[in-house]
């Protein structure tokens, strides 16, 4: 099966996200490469998904997992080579899948070309205007520009040794761009085409609501922190009006193309219809939504959060996303079976990663996390929009929270001694099977250890279980692809019914889904074909049994 020809694709894909380097080693060095992804194809065509988006590939010093992009325009060596890149587009295109990239506009890593020209050239010179460099303070210029904290702690900015500093709104290996300079607007579209004459369908847009900054009025150490602006129009770094001028431009360069490339941006905004902003035709044409991240196993959160993103999709004229797992959170059958945090800050910082501080992991039901993770999984999938899987996800694969320190790599750790663990363990490689140094990740030791009971969950112990997380998913997703070719489903809108409290019921057509979050109470099923249960072996009964969800033809 060949590519269709429909440029509206991405409005109701199933998306697979690969971290490249934990997916599947081909040549036994620990690290997951490209090779890897392709040998994996009928995989992920069995597995039924539209598209894969891959995280960064690209040449870097890997101090954030690679969103520290050395060359934006080749592969890493130690992930593969351009020409096996295109092998792997076409290998995928093939099978129907399409492939987004990941783009990291807000910063390069500290070992690309231009920030090592920056370092070589003075203060002043047209190198160093690439990025955002500033005098430092005091009489020595020994005092950083502003006291801001970055984004992985510690100061946003780094003295480079000659009186000036470099900003970072991430690592220090992270120096961010200056998108007031046409170089770096004009290089950044350069390299769209770049991937885009390659074949590629579509870009994720890291960070993307944080190009444009203003630094006129820098709070100069007077100690206002970051994280208590709330983003828009008046925070110097995070979705401001500006940003949106950038990706007009990048429209234009997307629309060139037969078919428009797709674009998605991360955008972690305080307000859903400012993120809505981003995912207009004019613009990215599509924005993620984090909401069930920072949600709790719910019925009034889930529908609170539903209802407002398909009527800002509505307004926009873009597709709603849904998410519930990344590379940068608590996997969701760890989330869902962790004590849910009462103080909403506290919740966003489960959402995200930060919950897991060293020492105090909190005890993790992990048989109820696992069921209200399919039940959660089944609900999205029946969402209008688009649906983003994370690798292992479909294995049922939990956070590993007992990495041993030395082993960790995310500089979220290293910045934070002592309280945050950081990301690796939603990044630990998969396991494809029960055996082996690196239970078939490749022939050697997988760069992040393996916890022994992810042999149960490897993709070939899980393919001989009919009930396994895996089957569930490709049962679901054949289902969902069924569905949406209906003319019945296509022609019918998305309808709430009304259910018992701690439940919730919608319909898309002849399309029910139902889900119950209570921890005790069964639900009735309505009469209708039973398609999908997320309850391992389907409901014994007509009734839909706490945690679960079901897919109904009425
Ligand atoms: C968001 C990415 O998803 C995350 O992994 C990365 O650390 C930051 N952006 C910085 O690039």
């Amino acid at each position: 099966m060949a590519l269709d020809s429909n440029p509206d694709w991405w409005r109701d894909a199933a998306v697979y996200q690969i971290y490249p380097r934990s997916f599947a080693d081909s040549n036994g060095d620990g690290i997951g490469d490209l090779p890897g992804i392709t040998s994996r194809l009928p995989y992920l065509k069995r597995l039924g998904v539209d598209a894969v988006w891959l995280s960064p590939f690209y040449p870097s010093a890997l101090a954030d997992g690679g969103y520290d992009v050395d060359d934006y325009c080749d592969v890493d060596p130690r992930i593969g080579t351009l020409e096996q890149f295109d092998q792997m587009v076409r290998a995928l295109h093939q099978v129907g899948i399409r492939v987004i990239v990941d783009i990291v506009p807000n910063h390069s890593g500290s070992g690309h070309a231009w920030f090592r020209a920056a370092l070589a050239s003075p203060a002043g010179s047209a190198e160093r205007a690439r990025y955002i460099f500033r005098s430092g303070l005091g009489p020595e210029k020994s005092q950083p520009p502003s006291d801001w904290t970055a984004t992985f702690g510690g100061s946003t900015w780094e003295p480079v040794g000659d009186g000036e500093f470099y900003f970072h709104l991430f690592d220090r290996s992270q120096p961010d761009w200056n998108w007031d300079n046409p170089e770096v607007q004009a290089e950044f579209k350069r390299i769209l085409r770049f991937w885009a004459d390659r074949g590629v369908d579509g870009f994720r847009v890291d960070v993307a609501n944080a190009l444009a900054k203003d630094f006129s009025a820098d709070p100069l150490a007077d100690g206002e922190r970051l994280a208590e602006i709330p983003s828009g129009p008046d925070h110097p770094f995070y979705d401001r009006d500006e940003v949106h001028q950038i990706y007009a431009g990048w429209r234009e360069v997307f629309d060139s193309y037969d078919p428009p490339r797709a674009a998605v941006g991360e955008v972690w905004v305080d307000d859903p219809a400012r993120r809505a902003r981003y995912a207009t035709p004019a613009g990215l044409g599509q924005a993620f939504n984090f909401d069930l991240l920072l949600a709790g196993f719910d019925a009034d959160e889930f529908e609170a959060v539903i209802q407002a993103n398909l009527s800002l999709a509505a307004v926009t004229g873009s597709s709603s996303t849904w998410v519930l797992s990344n590379h940068d959170v608590i996997r969701h059958a760890s989330r869902y079976g962790l004590p849910d945090p009462a103080n909403p800050s506290q919740r966003r910082d489960t959402g995200r990663h930060w919950l897991l501080s060293k020492g105090q992991e909190p005890a993790e039901d992990v048989a109820l996390g696992l069921a209200r993770a399919r039940a959660a999984t089944l609900a999205v999938m029946a969402l209008p929009g688009s649906v983003y899987l994370y690798q292992g996800e479909e294995l049922g694969l939990r956070e590993v929270a007992d990495l041993p320190d030395a082993v960790r790599q995310d500089p979220v750790f290293r910045r934070s001694p002592g309280y945050d663990v950081g990301r690796d363990g939603a990044r630990v490689p998969l396991p494809w099977q029960g055996d082996g140094p690196s239970l078939g990740f490749g022939s050697g030791l997988a760069h992040l250890p393996q916890p022994d009971w992810f042999r149960d969950y490897a993709a070939a112990v899980e393919a001989d279980d009919p009930d396994s997380v895996l089957n569930f998913y490709r049962r679901a997703l054949a289902a969902r692809r069924d569905l949406l070719a209906r003319t019945d489903v296509a022609a019918s809108g998305f309808e709430w019914i009304s259910s018992p409290a701690g439940t919730s019921h919608w319909t898309r057509g002849p399309w029910h889904c139902l889900i119950n979050f209570t921890r005790l109470e069964g639900l009735d099923l309505p009469p209708g074909r039973l398609l999908v249960s997320s309850e391992r072996g389907g409901p014994a009964r007509e009734e839909l049994r706490p945690a679960t969800a079901a897919w109904l033809l009425v």
